[in-house]
């Protein structure tokens, strides 16, 4: 984000009132309970928003080498992003031609060949076919390419994005509805992979991003953890397209406003995250980032994995001792408050007791996310 939008940001803040009523939406919204819970909605919002995609599969630099590599599964699709050792990038789905076994799990790299770990067929980097053991007499009358299905992969501004689904290119651009700019502002190519953690957890995917999407939680549900310290009235929502912008703030950023706007900066007090629909959410935290990814397994089931990034290489030991230890405290505030109690409002929501939930005007960015997912599912496709 650069320095005019930031101190744009700030006087926002600075504008918006003690109560910070100036940062409200222009409405609230009632929900269906059951958008948490109906498995036909689900179904849709698998096949329009993740199959169809395009979704965010990684960041440049986890995948930055020849032979680095990325999976992931959307709507039950199993996909590897693999990098080639012409830079470029091939998505492909992560299933043997010979009987579907999947070829490779998790992240890594150094690989020169992909091996299928149940009869061996092998696959060069790009996914065309380069053996298969015994094969004599045994194939020779298969006449069907056998090389990896391909799907489409773009990369930009140091972000990947796949379309599980289909071959269909990407527009990066056109997809980020006007958020490139921001995004490339902070140099993400440059950055430097530290750690990814994953967890499960049972709750609809929507409920996670739920929980990041407002502040109005923070004075009680994080009274002992972050209320000390983050400003629980409200944060800034910018719509981008479908995706947005949320601004958490800490309660010393009134230090700031005095300042003479060429000295303002927002990004030691903020928490500034972008949701990029439909399964990720990259935030800025003070001195570096973090990107979160969902993929979502059933109706009440969701995959969270959490990266902890430094902006720019190389990194030192020190650094990656303190942004480890930067994880383990997202993952305990989030795995022992946030997420814990999301699955106990699943509960409650699938009990069928409750017949709507209410998003306020305290709670913009959750408005516009659950409008963005309706209107996604009734136009047949995101943005
Ligand atoms: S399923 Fe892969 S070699 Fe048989
Ligand atoms: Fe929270």
């Amino acid at each position: 984000m650069d320095h005019e939008r930031q101190v744009a940001v700030l006087r926002r803040i600075a504008e918006s009132g003690e109560r910070r009523v100036g940062l409200f939406g222009t409405h609230s919204r009632v929900q269906p309970a059951s958008t948490y819970t109906d498995v036909d909605q689900f179904a849709l919002e698998q096949r329009v928003l993740f199959r169809n995609g395009p979704v965010l599969m990684g960041l440049t630099s986890e995948c930055a080498e020849s032979g680095a590599y990325l999976t992931a599964t959307f709507d039950r699709v199993p996909i590897v992003v693999i990098r080639q050792p012409d830079g470029s990038l091939r998505a492909m789905v992560n299933a043997c031609r010979h009987r579907g076994a999947p070829l490779l799990e998790g992240r890594g790299d150094g690989l020169r060949r992909l091996s299928c770990p149940y009869h061996a067929w092998s696959y060069e980097l790009d996914g065309a076919l380069h053996a298969r053991p015994l094969t004599e007499g045994a194939f020779d009358d298969v006449t069907i390419d056998c090389g990896l299905h391909q799907v489409a992969v773009a990369e930009r501004h140091g972000l990947i994005f796949v379309r599980p689904g289909s071959a269909e290119p990407i527009d990066v651009d056109a997809f980020l509805c006007g958020a490139a700019d921001d995004l490339a502002s902070f140099d993400i190519a440059a950055s430097v992979h530290v750690e990814t953690r994953v967890t499960e957890w049972e709750m609809n995917w929507k409920l996670v991003f739920d929980t990041f999407t407002e502040s109005y939680h923070i004075r009680t549900l994080h009274r002992e953890s972050l209320a000390p310290t983050f400003d629980s009235h409200g944060s800034v929502f910018e719509p981008f397209g479908p995706h947005l912008l949320n601004v958490g703030f800490r309660k010393d950023i009134v230090n700031e406003f005095a300042k003479p706007e060429a000295e303002q900066s927002l990004l030691p007090y903020g928490t500034v995250q972008y949701f990029l629909l439909p399964n990720a959410m990259l935030c800025h935290q003070v001195d570096h980032l973090e990107l979160w990814r969902f993929e979502p397994i059933d109706v009440r089931h969701t995959r969270v994995s959490t990266t902890v990034l430094a902006d720019v290489g190389p990194l030192s030991e020190r650094t990656e001792r303190y942004l480890c230890k930067n994880l383990d405290l997202l993952l305990k505030v989030t795995g022992t408050e946030d997420f814990p109690l999301m699955e106990q409002i699943q509960r409650n929501l699938d009990s069928g007791a409750l017949p709507e939930v209410v998003y306020g005007r305290i709670e913009p960015s959750l408005v516009h996310f659950h409008e963005s997912i309706d209107a996604a599912l009734a136009a047949g496709r995101l943005g």
